[in-house]
């Protein structure tokens, strides 16, 4: 049996040893190591709880407050030491996941803009300089705009020429007709006649359907349909507007054009407008005079179409034009084949895109 300075001597040294563990843990994993080996099941300090039991009873006496008071002394040091190591470790963890707040956000890239929205905007301008608002008509169309009204009725051979996309279902309200998917953006012209008064000068840019598919057609494109409707309207008026959209969609100080004589059941007199292109390194660019390519057609709004809207063709007049778009686009930008403006390929988007802040001016010369 122990005496009693034994277990003094025991606990002191003990108490020192644990005291100088404690503080010397570095970190909130040491720490709790000490606390299994001091207050654990097979720890020190509880071992010697343990061992009271096996004491003379008036040592025990004695004892056993003292091994009490080591063990909390214990544990509140360990308390202690782990709050300090606790926020140590936050203080840490706060300086490694620290934010510059003034750095630049990582924004994946913006992506960029297709060359048919670019031209569309570039239409936009250039014809909102002249006093044009853009219009806009349904993709899905009625028989009646697409056709009937535009001075196309039903037994018409121009029908033939427009490789109709029709869709199941009548048309609904007092517009009559087969569903279809529009052939062109020239019904845009009889929406905007019907819905507002005239004088009115509008572009309606959009996409058009056509069941037709080959290396420079494909089943969707793009047109941009003008219309001018006044008291006075002349093909001079035609005549300057397109010249002078021409010159500054192609950045040209001057442009030759000619009129053909042609025909469109909706204008009378028809033109087509060709412009006057050279060749330069193999590719065709527009200016100069060497050759002509057609890019437009054009007309007088034909009286029929003007009636078909309620307007008197003895009181209005006016002119209307129709382009493509995406061939407008090639043409300035020097793309080759028209499939790939479809393809969402993101190399070809990256090559030919527009960076998306980079919104097209009559000031900054568009692009
Ligand atoms: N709508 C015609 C087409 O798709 C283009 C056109 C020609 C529009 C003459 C017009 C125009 O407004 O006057 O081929």
């Amino acid at each position: 049996m122990r005496g009693s300075s034994d277990v003094t001597d025991e606990l002191d040294r003990l108490r020192a040893d644990l005291d100088a563990r404690i503080a010397a843990a570095g970190d909130l994993a040491a720490l709790e190591a000490v606390r299994v080996e001091a207050l654990g099941r097979h720890g020190s300090v509880t071992a010697l709880l343990r061992g009271l039991g096996g004491l003379a009873p008036e040592v025990r006496r004695e004892q056993a407050p003292r091994v009490q008071a080591l063990r909390e002394a214990i544990a509140q040091a360990l308390e202690s030491r782990r709050a300090v190591l606790g926020e140590a470790a936050l203080a840490a963890r706060l300086a490694a996941e620290r934010q510059d707040m003034s750095l630049p956000a990582l924004l994946p890239p913006a992506g960029s803009i297709h060359p048919v929205s670019q031209v569309m905007d570039e239409l936009a301008e250039i014809f909102a300089d002249l006093g044009f608002t853009v219009a806009e008509g349904p993709e899905i169309e009625d028989d009646w705009h697409n056709f009937t009204a535009l001075n196309i009725p039903p037994e018409h051979p121009a029908r033939a020429m427009h490789d109709t996309f029709y869709i199941a279902g009548e048309a609904a309200g007092e517009a009559p007709g087969r569903l279809l998917l529009r052939t062109h953006t020239s019904p845009v012209q009889i929406r905007t006649m019907t819905a507002s008064p005239p004088p009115l000068r509008v572009i309606a840019p959009g996409r058009v359907y056509r069941s037709d598919s080959d290396a420079t057609h494909t089943p969707m494109f793009h047109q941009v349909e003008g219309l001018v409707v006044d008291r006075d309207t002349h093909m001079g008026h035609l005549r300057w507007t397109l010249e002078t959209f021409l010159k500054a969609f192609f950045g040209l100080e001057d442009v030759a054009l000619r009129f053909r004589p042609s025909y469109f059941p909706f204008t009378e007199p028809s033109v087509e407008v060709d412009v006057g292109c050279s060749w330069e390194g193999g590719r065709l660019t527009v200016g100069g005079g060497q050759s002509w390519l057609e890019v437009l057609g054009a007309g007088m709004v034909h009286p029929r179409v003007l009636a078909n809207c309620g307007l008197s063709p003895d009181t209005w007049q006016g002119f209307a034009f129709g382009c493509g778009i995406d061939r407008l686009a090639m043409l300035k930008y020097g793309m080759t084949d028209l499939r790939a403006f479809f393809d969402a390929d993101l190399r070809w988007l990256r090559h030919h895109g527009f960076r998306a802040l980079d919104v097209p001016t009559i000031s900054g010369s568009l692009s």
